[in-house]
């Protein structure tokens, strides 16, 4: 309901699980329904992605940003950018797949 409610080990966990990125939208700045989730969110990550040098993650790979139920269009262009970023990267060192067929595989 609330980015607030995104824990650094769910990133981890999706990263570990195959994602090659993770997107976390939460509402502006100001606009939380539960005041300051997205600020608590904010910092988390923020300090989530000063370990992915030393986990080997490109940090490009996290991406938080605010967009409203309304910005549509945001939002859109938001997944477009970010799914090009992706590709860009290739597919993630932690992705089981790739460990398994370094040869094979793909976004
Ligand atoms: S309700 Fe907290 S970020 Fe949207």
């Amino acid at each position: 309901m609330c980015s607030g409610r995104v824990d650094p080990v769910f990133v981890l966990q999706a990263f570990e699980d195959g994602a090659d990125g993770v997107l976390v939208a939460g509402c502006h700045i100001g606009d939380c329904h539960y005041i300051s989730g997205n600020l608590q969110t904010k910092e988390r990550l923020e300090n989530l992605i000063k370990s992915f040098e030393i986990l080997g993650i490109e940090k490009d790979r996290l991406r938080l940003e605010w967009v409203s139920a309304g910005e549509g269009q945001k939002f859109q262009q938001l997944i477009i950018e970010f799914t090009k970023k992706l590709r860009e990267l290739g597919p993630s060192p932690f992705n089981k797949k790739v460990i398994a067929n370094p040869t094979g595989g793909g976004v």
